[in-house]
C-alpha cells in the first residue's frame, strides 16, 4: 500500500494530472470520499477538533492497480494553504510535488519540498508538467531538474526521481510519452507502483496512548488505546506515563478477541497484572524502553493560522492522546524557504516554518520525530478560536538547566538495584568530612584496601586529586567550595549509580554544602564520617607543611585558621582521635548496620 500526497496548484495542473492517472487506467475509484471531513492529521488528539468543527479540506482517494493499492490524500487545488498539505503529507510514504515546466520552480515548490522533508516525506518525486508548453524540450527540464536538486539537495530527503509529463497531453503518466524521445526513466504510474517503500512505522519502541479506560462491570478493567509504535506481549513489563508505576500486560483484546502480540497501528484493549492509576492520556510503554520527558520542547513549527505565533500566550498542545497547556517561550528563528538561511524572528505567520521553545505545563513523553512519528508530533491549537494554528515535530528536550529543573535523563539500560544483587552488596557514600590534616583520606584508603579485599566495588575520591584535573580551576573562596563540593557529589552519585562503595575525602566545611551532596543521594545511602581531630593535633601533623605557611599568612581563607569548618551536628559516624584500626572498625561496622555489606 502505498500513501501519497500531491502538491502544487490548480494552474500546476494537479488536478488534471490526478484525473489523468485515474481515466488512463479506467479507474473509478472504488471508494472515492469526496468532501470527507476527517482529519487523518498528526496526532491521535485531534478527536477532539473534530469535536470542535475543526475541520481540513482533504479527499482520500483509495484505488488500486495492479495488485498495489494506493491511498491519495488531496487537497483541493484552489486551496494553497500549507495546512491541507501538513495534513496529507503527515502519514505519506511519497509525495508528487507539481511544477508547471513554463515557471519551473517556484517559492511554493520550494515550500512543499521543505515540508516533505520536515515531515519526514522519504520520497519525493518531481513532475515537471505541461511538457507539451515548451516543445517537450530536454533542456527546460534539465534546467528545472537542476534547480530543484540544488535546492533539495541541503534537505534530508531519502530519494528523488523527476519526471517530465504533461498531464493534458497524458504523456508519461501511464503511457510512455512518444514526445520525449530523450527521457528513459519510468511513467508516473510505473514509478508509484513499483517503488520500493520501507515502513513509516516505528517497529521497535512500544508506545500506547490510553484513549479511554474501560469499565463494564466491577471485575473488569481495560485500557483501551491505539499502538503507536513497537510491539507488545502478554507478560510483558511496562510503565504507565505520567505515574510512572510499572506493571505487567495481563492480556491484549483485539477486535477478534485475544492476541499473542498487538503491533504499531492496530487499536486496543490491554488488561494488566494489578490495577493501576490511569486514564485518556496516558502514555503506556516498555519498562526499559520509556520515551523520553521534558516540559521544555525545542520543535519545528508550520505556522497554519492567519494570526501569528504569539509567545508567552497560551495554546493547547495536542499529543498522542493528551491535550496539555502550554506557551512558545522563545522563537529560536524563522526559516528562509528559498535560501533555508536562518532567520531572527519574534514571531511566524501563516505558512511560514521556524524553531521554536515550548514549555508545558506538564511533562510531555515523547521521541524525537525523525525517530518516531507519532510520539513525536504535536499540534498547537488557539484555546480562544479552537484554530488548529500549528503543526510541530519534536526535535528534542530544550536544554537549557538554569530555567529548566526538570530534565529527565534518560533511564539506564543496567540499573543499580540489578548491579547491586550480582555484586552482592549495596551501593553508598562514605563521606569523609574534617579539618586538613584530619587523616580523611588515610582512613579512606585503608578501607578501601579492606573493601577491596572483600570483593566490593569501590570508588575513590580525593579532594586534592580532583583538584588536580575536574576541579583545578576552583580555587577555595566559600563559593569555589560550595562548587568542589557539589561536583565531588555529582561524581559520587554517577558513582554510585553505577553500584558503588564511594569513598569520598573533602574538608567540605561548610554544612550546606555537605547537606546539598547527601541530596543528591537516595537517602540512607550518604553516610556523612566526622573525622573530629582536634586543630592541635592537624597543626602538629602538618604532614604538607601548609598549616605552617598559612599561618605564616602566605595562604588565604586557609580552613581552621583563616576559614571557619563547621562541625557536623549529626553524622553517621564521629570518630575522636584514635588508633586507625579501631575507625577501621566502627566503619564497617556501620556498613553491616546498614546492611551495605552483608552479615559476616
Ligand atoms: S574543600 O574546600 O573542598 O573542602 P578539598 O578537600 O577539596 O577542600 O581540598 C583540601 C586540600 O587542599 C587540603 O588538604 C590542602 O592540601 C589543600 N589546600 C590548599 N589551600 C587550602 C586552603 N586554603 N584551605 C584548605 N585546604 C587547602
Amino acid at each position: 500500500m502505498l500513501r501519497f500526497v500531491t502538491a502544487g496548484s490548480v494552474d500546476d495542473g494537479k488536478s488534471t494530472l490526478i484525473g489523468r492517472l485515474l481515466h488512463d487506467k479506467e479507474l473509478i475509484p472504488s471508494d472515492v470520499l469526496q468532501g470527507l471531513t476527517d482529519l487523518a492529521y498528526l496526532t491521535d488528539g485531534l478527536r477532539d477538533e473534530r469535536e470542535q468543527k475543526i475541520t481540513i479540506d482533504v479527499a482520500y482517494r483509495y484505488f488500486e492497480i495492479q495488485g498495489r493499492k494506493f491511498i491519495l490524500a488531496d487537497t483541493p487545488g484552489h486551496e494553497q494553504y500549507t495546512r491541507n498539505m501538513l495534513t496529507g503529507a503527515s502519514t505519506a510514504d511519497l509525495a508528487v510535488i507539481l511544477v508547471d515546466a513554463r515557471k519551473g520552480v517556484t517559492s511554493q515548490t520550494r515550500r512543499h519540498t521543505l515540508l516533505c522533508s520536515l515531515l519526514g516525506v522519504p520520497q519525493i518525486v518531481l513532475a515537471v508538467n505541461k511538457m507539451d508548453t515548451v516543445e517537450f524540450q530536454q533542456n527546460v527540464f534539465q534546467r528545472i531538474e537542476q534547480d530543484f536538486y540544488d535546492y533539495a539537495d541541503r534537505l534530508k530527503i531519502a530519494s528523488i526521481v523527476t519526471i517530465p509529463v504533461s498531464a493534458l497531453e497524458g504523456d508519461n503518466i501511464v503511457h510512455k510519452s512518444a514526445h520525449m524521445e530523450w527521457y528513459d526513466g519510468p511513467t508516473l504510474l510505473h514509478h508509484l507502483q513499483h517503488v520500493h517503500l520501507g515502513s513509516l512505522l516505528n517497529q521497535v519502541d512500544f508506545r500506547l496512548a490510553v484513549q479511554c479506560v474501560v469499565r463494564p462491570h466491577q471485575d473488569f478493567r481495560g485500557l483501551a488505546g491505539r499502538v503507536l509504535s513497537g510491539r507488545i506481549r502478554p507478560g510483558q513489563q511496562v510503565t504507565l506515563l505520567p505515574a510512572e508505576t510499572t506493571t505487567t500486560i495481563r492480556t491484549i483484546l483485539g477486535p477478534g478477541g485475544e492476541l499473542d502480540e498487538a503491533v504499531a497501528g492496530q487499536s486496543v484493549l490491554l488488561t494488566l497484572q494489578d490495577e493501576r492509576e490511569a486514564a485518556r492520556g496516558t502514555m503506556v510503554a516498555r519498562t526499559a524502553n520509556q520515551p523520553e520527558r521534558a516540559t521544555r520542547l525545542d520543535v519545528n513549527l508550520c505556522w497554519t493560522d492567519a494570526r501569528p505565533l504569539q509567545v508567552h500566550t497560551p495554546y493547547w498542545l495536542l499529543h498522542t492522546s493528551r491535550k496539555i497547556r502550554c506557551q512558545v517561550e522563545h522563537v529560536h528563528y524563522q526559516l528562509d524557504v528559498d535560501s533555508l538561511h536562518r532567520q531572527p524572528a519574534q514571531t511566524l505567520e501563516l505558512n511560514q516554518i521556524g524553531r521554536v521553545r515550548l514549555v508545558c505545563s506538564e511533562a510531555v513523553f515523547f521521541d524525537p520525530y525523525d525517530r518516531n512519528r507519532e510520539t513525536g508530533s504535536l499540534a498547537l491549537v488557539d484555546p480562544q478560536s479552537h484554530h488548529t494554528v500549528a503543526a510541530g515535530m519534536i526535535r528534542g528536550a530544550a536544554l537549557d538547566p538554569e530555567k529548566d529543573q526538570r530534565i529527565y535523563p534518560y533511564q539506564a539500560s543496567i540499573d543499580r538495584v540489578q548491579r547491586e544483587q550480582r555484586q552482592g552488596h549495596l551501593a553508598c557514600v562514605l563521606w569523609f568530612t574534617g579539618l586538613s590534616g584530619s587523616g580523611k583520606s588515610t582512613l579512606a584508603q585503608e578501607l578501601e584496601k579492606l573493601l577491596f579485599a572483600q570483593n566490593c566495588n569501590t570508588f575513590s575520591l580525593d579532594g586534592d586529586n580532583l583538584r588536580h584535573g575536574l576541579n583545578s580551576d576552583l580555587p577555595f573562596s566559600q563559593a569555589a567550595r560550595k562548587e568542589n563540593v557539589r561536583r565531588a557529589a555529582e561524581v559520587a552519585r554517577l558513582a554510585f549509580e553505577h553500584g558503588h562503595i564511594v569513598l569520598a575525602s573533602f574538608i567540605s566545611p561548610f554544612a550546606e554544602d555537605r547537606q546539598q551532596a547527601r541530596q543528591r543521594i537516595e537517602p540512607g545511602r550518604f553516610l556523612e564520617i566526622f573525622l573530629d581531630c582536634p586543630l592541635e593535633e592537624c597543626l602538629r601533623r602538618d604532614p604538607k607543611g601548609l598549616y605552617a605557611r598559612a599561618q605564616r599568612g602566605e595562604i588565604p581563607e586557609f580552613t581552621g585558621i583563616s576559614s571557619p569548618y563547621e562541625k557536623p551536628q549529626n553524622p553517621e559516624l564521629h570518630l575522636p582521635l584514635q588508633p586507625l584500626e579501631r575507625s577501621l572498625q566502627q566503619l564497617l561496622d556501620l556498613l553491616k548496620i546498614r546492611h551495605i555489606l552483608p552479615p559476616s
